[in-house]
């Protein structure tokens, strides 16, 4: 069943040349969910991956940024708000998008999905695009540290975390009247609060008032947006390799920023976000903390802490990773991202504990599984009881469904009532199935 239903969510909610994350709370195309999508989708039809990550690096702007959302133009404003209008910019290509970026997941994703199914042109098409991407985070968010800053909540991918409440305290609000529409689709309770939203929209129309160039009252050192950049250099290496061009600038890269990472953002028992204009760590508890995991190069003695520090703080045996500590203040085991399991951060930390600790890697997979056939393919989940909240029929919940069950297959999953047999015939034939359904699709 569990499969049946990531397909039909993949399918669902394509919509052409890019997938919605999920159709009523982000019916346009968004830059993180489009990597992990795609991540999944390399598993499903190769050629919807291709197309997913061309299509939004079609976006890509002259300076290399790949905005965070790229604006579907037959979705009237009036549908997600903060919309077209609200950014008011225009990529090269015409596309209206948003003028910030996410965590650069993206070369990964292509990696794994050109691993899935060999294409020399798509590699040769995407690695000018994605080494522009990364020049674009050298060039205008390096700090003299070596670690690139984010500048506004959106840009982290985990923008309710409590580890923002205290940079988020001196923002100043705008007076600007603004309907959210996210309360449309999602009750109260499982979304930021009007508070949060006052600040986030006060943050994005500095930063479009500055011609989207100036940092202004948030800046932060990642750890995830960091280790995402690093993952990505290692991805780079491999792409490099592959087109017959010179990968050791992006080892060297890569290996620059795992110890700038581990220097400065380590604080002897998780990562921790830095405030970029006082230097100061943000004592905080987020699953961020925990995906320096991914990193080759991170010191095994770090690396050994870091899982304690799973196990600890985020019960990593219990089945399913919570975004924010469980024993820590403002945690909240339903609302966006103040403790909700997320597929995604899962899945990223089971990348990071597959060569390290396999057996905690396959209980976190079997977590995340259990999870999604209990509950179906929800945007989060609560950690200890495994109830679906958020959206329903989420797209990166569906996609990385997939690549776990390609990869893990589905041992422990209660198989009572379904036949696992013809799921995963009906899974190797989804290449075939999807694209038929998505030509049928109107773009
Ligand atoms: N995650 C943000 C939202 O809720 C912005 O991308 O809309």
């Amino acid at each position: 069943m569990i499969l049946r239903e990531a397909v039909r969510v993949l399918v669902n909610n394509w919509d052409g040349g890019h997938t919605v994350p999920s159709r009523r709370l982000y019916p346009h195309q968004w830059s993180w969910d489009s990597a992990f999508i795609a991540i999944g989708n390399a598993r499903l039809s190769p050629r919807r991956a291709r197309t997913e990550l061309l299509s939004l690096f079609g976006a890509q702007w002259h300076d290399g940024r790949v905005p965070h959302i790229v604006f579907n133009p037959q979705v009237p404003e009036a549908a997600y708000f903060p919309g077209p209008a609200f950014w008011g910019v225009r990529a090269p290509s015409g596309s209206a998008t948003s003028g910030i970026v996410q965590p650069p997941v993206h070369a990964l994703a292509a990696w794994k999905t050109y691993e899935a199914d060999p294409d020399l042109g798509f590699l040769h098409r995407l690695y000018p695009r994605l080494v522009a991407q990364q020049e674009f985070l050298r060039a205008h968010r390096r700090g003299r540290d070596g670690l690139i800053s984010i500048v506004h909540p959106w840009e982290s991918g985990m923008d309710n975390s409590p580890a923002w409440d205290e940079p988020l305290r001196h923002v100043e609000t705008a007076n600007v009247g603004f309907v959210r529409k996210d309360l449309d689709a999602i009750c109260a309770d499982e979304r930021p609060t009007d508070d949060d939203y006052e600040r986030y929209i006060a943050l994005a129309l500095a930063y479009r008032e500055s011609g989207y160039l100036d940092a202004g009252d948030f800046q932060i050192e990642d750890p995830l947006f960091n280790v995402a950049y690093a993952v990505a250099e290692h991805a780079l290496a491999r792409i490099a390799h592959e087109l017959g061009l010179d990968p050791e600038p992006h080892e060297r890269e890569a290996a620059a920023m795992t110890a700038a990472l581990t220097h400065q953002l380590f604080d002897g028992a998780l990562f921790q976000p830095r405030d970029a204009r006082t230097g100061r760590l943000i004592r905080s508890a987020s699953v961020a903390g925990l995906t320096p995991l991914l990193l080759p190069g991170l010191p095994g003695k770090v690396a050994d802490t870091l899982i304690d520090t799973a196990l600890d703080l985020f019960s990593l045996k219990d089945g399913l990773l919570p975004s924010y500590s469980p024993a820590a203040a403002g945690f909240d085991a339903a609302r966006y991202w103040r403790g909700p399991s997320w597929i995604n951060l899962d899945w990223l930390v089971w990348q990071g504990l597959k060569d390290r600790r396999p057996e905690l890697a396959t209980g976190l997979a079997d977590g995340m599984l259990c999870a999604a056939a209990h509950a179906g393919l929800r945007e989060y989940f609560d950690p200890a009881t495994g109830r679906g909240h958020g959206s329903r029929d989420f797209s990166w919940s569906a996609a990385l469904v997939l690549d776990l069950v390609a990869e893990h297959g589905m041992k422990s999953v209660p198989a009572a009532g379904r036949d696992i047999g013809q799921e995963l015939r009906c899974f190797g034939e989804a290449d075939h199935v999807a694209d038929r359904v998505a030509d049928q699709v109107p773009a």
